[in-house]
C-alpha cells in the first residue's frame, strides 16, 4: 500500500492516508467476507510520476510542432465487444476518435490513435456459443469486421488491440499483482442482479419494472458468487479531489455534474473476478475464478502502447506513451472510464488519463441504437450507398458531439448534397472550369497578391482559426460548420464579383476575374486542410485537383491554413467532380400512389468517382 502511495502528488497523498483504512471497505449491500487475500508481491516499482497529468494537450495549440520532439497525443476508442459485427453507433465513436487524431496530426504532434476489441467474458462466450463457433474462432472473425469496417471508413488508427492478445494477457496479471500488492484486492461473497449486456451488477433503484435494464430493456438475472473485489470505496477522496481539482477531466462539463453525484453517493467495492465464466484471463494464483471483462479491457489502453519488440510489462507500455491524452467513449460507459478505472490506475501507480470525453447516443426512434435491442444501421451499407466522406461527415455535423441524435436517410441526403456536393465540390468545379477556359488552369498570379486589400481573406482567415479552436474543443460539429461557413463565404464572393462575365468583357476585367478564381481556389486549399480531419478522401482529391501530389496532401500541416499557399504559375489539374451528389428518384407506380424513394447509389470509393455535379 506504502509503494503506490509513495508516488502520489501531495493532495492525494494526504487524502488517502486518512482514509486508507480497511474499514472502509465494507461498504456496500452483501454479506460476508471470506479470507483476504494476502499480496503474492509487493516490490513492483511505480513510475516516478505525479497520477494526474495535468499539463493539459488541448486548448490554444498555436506552436505548430513536428518531428520527434512532437508531444505525444494519445487518443483511445472503447474497445468494443465482439458479441456481434459493428453497427453505426459503434462506428460513431471511431469516426469521432479519427477526425480528432487526424486534427491532432495536423498539428504536428505525435499521435497514437488506439482502438480495438473487448474479447472476453460471459456475454462473448453466450454470443459465441449461440452462433455455434468456439469463443477464439468467433472473436477473430468479429474482430476482424471491426478491422474492415475501419478500413472503409478511412479510419487510421495506429494501435489495434485485441484483449485475447497474450501481451494484453502478461498486462493484466502483472496489473492485478501491483493492486493486490497494495491490498486493494479481497475474497468476499456476492448476491445481487446482473445485466449481462452490460457486464454489470445493478443496483436495484436503477432498475425498471421486472428488474429491466435501462439501456438494454432486458431483466437483469439475480447472481451470487464468491469473488475478489476491488477496494474502490478507498478512493472516494481522492477522485472526489481529482475532479474537483481537475474539472476538465471529464467532459462534457455536464457529465462531469453526474460522476460527481455518483462518487458523493458512496463508491462500493465492485467484484473483479468471476467463477462461473471460462471466458476470461485466469485470476494469477486462482484459476477457478477469471477475471472480469472490465478490469480486463480498460487495461487494453496500456497494453495497446506495447511495441512488438517490447517485453509484454507495464513498465514498456507505459513509456511508449502513457497516460492517454484523451479517453473517447459513449455516455453508457462513463462510470468505469471515470470511476473505475482512476482507481484501479491510483491502486497500481499509475497515471491518470487527461481526459475522458462522453459523447451521446445515436438512436433511432428515441431509443440507443445497439446490437442488443437490434435497432441498428448498418454502417457497411450506408458506406457502401454513400461513400465514408458522407458518412463521417454526416455523423459529425449533424450531431453535437456529446448530444444524442436520430438518424434519417432524408436529412442524411440533404445536408451530404448541400454542403458537399453543392457548397464545396460545386464551388471547385466551377472555378476549376472557368481557370481552365480562360487561364489555360494556371494561376495567375501568387493567392497572397491576389487578395491584397481584400476583406475576403480575413473573413476566412477568421473562420479557419474558429474551426481550429472548435476542433481543439472537440466541437466537431461547430468545426464543420466554421468551415462550411469558409464554402458558403467563396460561394457569395464568386456570385458578387461574376469572374464569368468579367472575363468576357477583357483588359482590366479579365485580370480582376483572373485573381478572383485564385482567390477561390486558395479558399478551396484552405478547405481541403480544414476539412480532411472529417472527409479526408474528398479533401484528398481537391487537393490534387489543385496541382498537388499525393505526398503533399499526406504531409499536410495546420500551419499551412494561412493563406498565400497557392502561388502564381502553378497548374490544376482537369477539373473533375470531386463529390458526387446521391440522387433520390421517386417512383411513381400503383396508379399515381406514391412509392418509396429509391436512392441511386453512388458508385464513389477512395480516389474514384463517377457522377455529375452542376458546374
Ligand atoms: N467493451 C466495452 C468497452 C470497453 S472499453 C475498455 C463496451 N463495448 S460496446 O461495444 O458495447 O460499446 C462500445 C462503445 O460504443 C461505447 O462507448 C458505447 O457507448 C458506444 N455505442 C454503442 N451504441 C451506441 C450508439 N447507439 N450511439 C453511440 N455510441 C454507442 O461498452
Amino acid at each position: 500500500m506504502a509503494v503506490a502511495r509513495m508516488n502520489m502528488n501531495c493532495s492525494i497523498q494526504s487524502s488517502l492516508s486518512c482514509i486508507l483504512k480497511p474499514s472502509s471497505f465494507f461498504n456496500f449491500r452483501t454479506t460476508h467476507f471470506r479470507n483476504r487475500v494476502s499480496p503474492t508481491r509487493n516490490n513492483f516499482v511505480a513510475p516516478k510520476r505525479s497520477l494526474l497529468c495535468t499539463c493539459s494537450s488541448n486548448g490554444n495549440s498555436n506552436a505548430f510542432q513536428t518531428g520527434e520532439k512532437a508531444e505525444p497525443f494519445v487518443v483511445t476508442t472503447p474497445l468494443y465487444y465482439v458479441n456481434a459485427p459493428p453497427h453505426m453507433g459503434s462506428a460513431y465513436t471511431t469516426i469521432a476518435a479519427d477526425a480528432i487524431a487526424r486534427f491532432q496530426r495536423l498539428l504536428g504532434k505525435r499521435v497514437v490513435f488506439i482502438t480495438g476489441t473487448d474479447e472476453h467474458g460471459e456475454k462473448i462466450a453466450t454470443a459465441a456459443a449461440a452462433g455455434g463457433s468456439g469463443p477464439r474462432e468467433h472473436c477473430d472473425v468479429i474482430s476482424q469486421a471491426y478491422k474492415m469496417l475501419w478500413n472503409d471508413l478511412d479510419i487510421a488508427y495506429d494501435k489495434f488491440i485485441r484483449t485475447t492478445d497474450p501481451k494484453h494477457e502478461a498486462i493484466v496479471e502483472e496489473f492485478y499483482s501491483r493492486v493486490l500488492a497494495n491490498d486493494d484486492i479481497y475474497r468476499a461473497d456476492y448476491e445481487g442482479l446482473y445485466c449481462v449486456n452490460c457486464e454489470e451488477y445493478k443496483d436495484e433503484k436503477e432498475l425498471l419494472e421486472n428488474n429491466c435494464c435501462p439501456t438494454h430493456l432486458k431483466p437483469c438475472v439475480p447472481r451470487k458468487e464468491d469473488n475478489y473485489f476491488f477496494a474502490l470505496s478507498k478512493y472516494q477522496k481522492p477522485l472526489e479531489e481529482i475532479l474537483a481539482q481537475n474539472p476538465d477531466f471529464v467532459q462534457p462539463s455536464y457529465r462531469l455534474n453526474e460522476v460527481q453525484s455518483w462518487i458523493k453517493n458512496g463508491l462500493r467495492d465492485f467484484s473483479i473476478s468471476r467463477a462461473a465464466v471460462d471466458w476470461g484471463i485466469p485470476v494469477p494464483n486462482d484459476n477457478k475464478q477469471t477475471i472480469y471483462v472490465w478490469f480486463d479491457a480498460l487495461l487494453g489502453y496500456i497494453s495497446a502502447l506495447l511495441e512488438d519488440k517490447d517485453q509484454p510489462n507495464l513498465q514498456s507500455a507505459v513509456s511508449s506513451g502513457w497516460p492517454a491524452s484523451l479517453h473517447l467513449i459513449g455516455k453508457d460507459i462513463l462510470r468505469f472510464h471515470a470511476v473505475y478505472w482512476p482507481a484501479m490506475l491510483m491502486s497500481a501507480g499509475l497515471s491518470l488519463p487527461k481526459r475522458v470525453f462522453g459523447h451521446g447516443f445515436l438512436t433511432k426512434d428515441g431509443m440507443k441504437m445497439g446490437k442488443s435491442l437490434g435497432n441498428t444501421i448498418e454502417p457497411n451499407e450506408l458506406v457502401d450507398k454513400f461513400g465514408a466522406d458522407a458518412v463521417r461527415y454526416f455523423f459529425l455535423r449533424e450531431v453535437e458531439f456529446g448530444n444524442d441524435g436520430d438518424y434519417s436517410e432524408d436529412r442524411f441526403i440533404n445536408i451530404v448534397n448541400a454542403h458537399l456536393a453543392n457548397t464545396i465540390g460545386n464551388l471547385l468545379n466551377r472555378t476549376l472550369g472557368l481557370l481552365k477556359k480562360n487561364c489555360q488552369s494556371t494561376l495567375v498570379v501568387d493567392s497572397s497578391i491576389a487578395a491584397e486589400g481584400k476583406e475576403f481573406k480575413d473573413t476566412v482567415e477568421r473562420l479557419v482559426e474558429k474551426a481550429r479552436i472548435h476542433y481543439e474543443n472537440l466541437a466537431l460539429s461547430s468545426a464543420c460548420e466554421a468551415v462550411l461557413e469558409i464554402g458558403n463565404a467563396g460561394n457569395l464572393y464568386m456570385d458578387k464579383h461574376q469572374p464569368w462575365s468579367l472575363f468576357k468583357q477583357g483588359g482590366d476585367a479579365f485580370e480582376a476575374a483572373a485573381k478572383d478564381l485564385v482567390i477561390i481556389l486558395e479558399t478551396m486549399r484552405i478547405i481541403a486542410i480544414a476539412l480532411s480531419p472529417v472527409a479526408p478522401s474528398l479533401c484528398r482529391r481537391i487537393h490534387e485537383q489543385l496541382g498537388y501530389s499525393e505526398d503533399q496532401f499526406d504531409n499536410l500541416n495546420w500551419s499551412e491554413t494561412k493563406w498565400g499557399g497557392l502561388k502564381g504559375g502553378q497548374v490544376m489539374a482537369q477539373p473533375k467532380p470531386v463529390f458526387a451528389r446521391i440522387e433520390q428518384i421517386k417512383e411513381n407506380e400503383n396508379g399515381g400512389a406514391e412509392a418509396p424513394k429509391k436512392v441511386v447509389k453512388k458508385k464513389e470509393k477512395k480516389q474514384q468517382v463517377q457522377g455529375v455535379i452542376e458546374a
